[in-house]
């Protein structure tokens, strides 16, 4: 089966292509390398042994895509493609509501064009705002609170409505909680452009060196020691799960919705205290105030992914530091190092 890995070449996609490979897909990226590297195509080829065909596009450009499903004849498509940053989105809202909702819409129309209605999309526990109780399941009701999150939101609501009109589509929802960690050789990983606005990678940087001293974003949570709590799952976990639901769409499922979490959560003092661990010493930080828009408690119920896909995550926080540490201290400036 051919597969279309659209944001190919970012964190996630990569560990995704490489368990596709390993499972005996073909795959094709397209990625515009706003905030990616060609670099963590080549080696994903190098870890498989297998070639990965690579289009530079960007899926605002309508016509050069529908000439990629021209000349390609996908089976499915893995929709990673679209800018994630939180906060930047407050600033920048159309510039997500372009890149996220026109270039999904490209997309779709291009899929529909070309008869390829088998579809992963990467979804968010974002959409489920600041759920009333924890663990969360997939029928809790949605919202959300930022333009990045907006866009999450839509493209849901769009994918019901494709769904609704023309049951021939397979489309999953996957709604990931907090990808952490990297390939076990070190060799991929994530790869942030300037400071990160991630715990995990601005964590990594403090243990590194490149960065002084992590912030705390507040100690007053209704939480066991005051600090946010979240979800922290294993990038290669989460990447079987996009296997597993192409799986479950080749069988025609119609439209499904799975969180990807591991149902543990852990607060930021917990993932400071495991990366101590994994880089074997200590990290400076300190307590400020909240983030806007933080909630306290985020964390998964894994359920309906373990009962329907037969997925679940494998590795604990331990492991997801050691992954990330092995990632950053090989290569300390990234795929530029
Ligand atoms: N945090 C810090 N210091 C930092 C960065 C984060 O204390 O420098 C804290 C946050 O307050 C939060 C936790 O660490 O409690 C995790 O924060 P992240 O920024 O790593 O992740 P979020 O949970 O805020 O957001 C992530 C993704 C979003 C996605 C959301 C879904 O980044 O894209 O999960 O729940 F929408």
């Amino acid at each position: 089966m051919k597969i279309l890995v659209t944001g190919g070449a970012g964190f996630i996609a990569s560990h995704t292509n490489v368990e596709l490979l390993n499972a005996g897909y073909e795959v094709v990226v397209l990625d515009n390398l706003l905030n990616s590297s060609p670099e963590s195509v080549r080696r994903v080829e190098k870890l498989t042994g297998k070639k990965i065909t690579f289009y530079q596009e960007d899926l605002l450009h309508e016509e050069a895509v529908c000439k990629i499903f021209e000349a390609e004849g996908f089976d499915g498509v893995i929709h990673f493609a679209g800018r994630k940053a939180v906060g930047e989105s407050c600033q920048i809202p159309l510039a997500y509501f372009d890149n996220n909702i026109t270039g999904t819409l490209n997309l779709l129309k291009a899929m529909e064009r070309y008869d390829v209605k088998k579809l992963v999309f990467s979804s968010s526990a974002t959409v489920y705002g600041q759920p009333e109780t924890v663990p969360i399941r997939e029928d809790f009701p949605l919202s959300v609170s930022n333009p990045y999150g907006r866009t999450k939101l839509m493209i849901e609501d769009m994918l019901r409505d494709i769904y609704q009109s023309d049951h021939s589509w397979d489309i999953a929802l996957l709604r990931y909680f907090n990808p952490i960690g990297a390939h076990e050789s070190g060799e991929i990983g994530e790869d942030p452009n300037g400071i990160p606005n991630n715990l995990l990678p601005y964590v990594a940087k403090v243990a590194a060196g490149q960065l002084e001293c992590i912030q705390v974003f507040g100690n007053d949570y209704d939480t066991p020691d005051g600090t946010g709590v979240r979800d922290y799952i294993h990038v290669v976990d989460l990447a079987l799960g996009h296997i597993k639901a192409l799986e479950k769409l080749n069988t025609h499922p119609g439209l499904v919705t799975y969180n990807l979490g591991t149902g543990v959560g852990y607060s930021v003092l917990d993932v400071i205290h495991n990366f101590e661990k994994a880089c074997g010493k200590k990290l400076p930080y300190r307590i400020t105030g909240r983030r806007p828009g933080d909630i306290a408690t985020c964390y998964a119920d894994p359920a309906k992914a373990k009962k329907e896909l037969g997925w679940e995550a494998r590795w604990g926080i331990e492991k997801m530091c050691q992954d990330a540490w092995r990632w950053q201290s090989n290569h300390p400036n990234g795929y530029r190092s």
